[in-house]
């Protein structure tokens, strides 16, 4: 865990500034193009189970965007009409910092661009009809104030898809523990604690997918991961495999 919310954005934005601003990044993380943002996106919109086609004439959120996230691929995929009549709203508290130094995602008809957190966001009541959230609430400073936030946001029968890494429920003792290895995340929680605060405001919440994290993000292998420069970082991801898993999840608002 790190010290407070400020210390993980602070090391938030080192990292993506590694590989976009100083190619500095060790050898997991590379830059991508058009093409992978939207194998991305559609990689995201598979786990949580959701056909594209679903997403016409719908107000899309990418909560916690990141430089690109999913908003860029979704982007793409309205401009080359395969998602026909629907804009995309991307929210992240680093936006200026992405906007002008990363410069990936551009504001246009259909995307927009907010420089907010998620526990306040400049969008109003009953608006949006899908939120997508990728790797952002146990980032973010107060998941139950963003979890209140997206609910308050989403149009009635509207959906909140979050995934987010867990630690397995047979180190739920030790897990107070990660926050003497892990600098990145405010907050790290178990499927029992996840649960809880999205069954506290969603009635109906249901998890879609479960992945190892090496199944999650296939660019962990154990060759790249032990090529990093830094081998303190690489073994703390070797063991990352058998502390952490991503779950996600899908929260409708009835
Ligand atoms: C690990 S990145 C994930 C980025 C993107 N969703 C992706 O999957 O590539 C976490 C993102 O959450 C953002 N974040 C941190 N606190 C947040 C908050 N309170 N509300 C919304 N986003 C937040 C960070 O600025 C960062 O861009």
């Amino acid at each position: 865990m790190a010290k407070d919310w400020k210390t993980a954005q602070n090391h938030e934005k080192q990292f993506w500034e590694n590989i976009y601003v100083k190619n500095n990044s060790d050898d997991i993380y590379r830059k991508t193009d058009d093409e992978g943002w939207k194998q991305f996106a559609n990689e995201v919109l598979f786990r949580h189970s959701v056909n594209i086609n679903t997403l016409n004439n719908k107000t899309i959120l990418d909560l916690g965007s990141g430089p690109a996230g999913v908003a860029k691929g979704l982007h793409l995929m309205i401009k080359n009409n395969l998602i026909k009549n629907s804009n995309v709203i991307a929210a992240d508290p680093l936006m200026e910092f992405y906007k002008k130094e990363i410069g990936i995602l551009k504001e246009d008809e259909k995307l927009k661009l907010l420089s907010n957190k998620g526990e306040k966001l400049d969008i109003m009541d009953n608006s949006v009809d899908i939120i997508i959230s990728t790797n952002v609430l146990d980032h973010c400073e107060n998941p139950d104030d963003l979890i209140n936030e997206c609910f308050r946001i989403l149009k009635p029968g509207g959906i909140f898809l979050p995934s987010v890494h867990l630690a397995y429920n047979y180190l739920s003792l030790v897990s107070p523990l990660i926050k003497y290895f892990d600098k990145n995340h405010p907050h790290h929680f178990t499927s029992f604690t996840i649960e809880k605060k999205l069954k506290n405001k969603f009635l109906n919440v249901k998890v879609i997918n479960k992945f190892s994290i090496k199944h999650d993000q296939k660019e962990f292998t154990f060759i790249n991961i032990f090529r990093g420069k830094n081998f303190f970082r690489s073994l703390k991801r070797f063991l990352s495999n058998f502390i952490l898993y991503t779950c996600y999840f899908q929260c409708k608002k009835n």
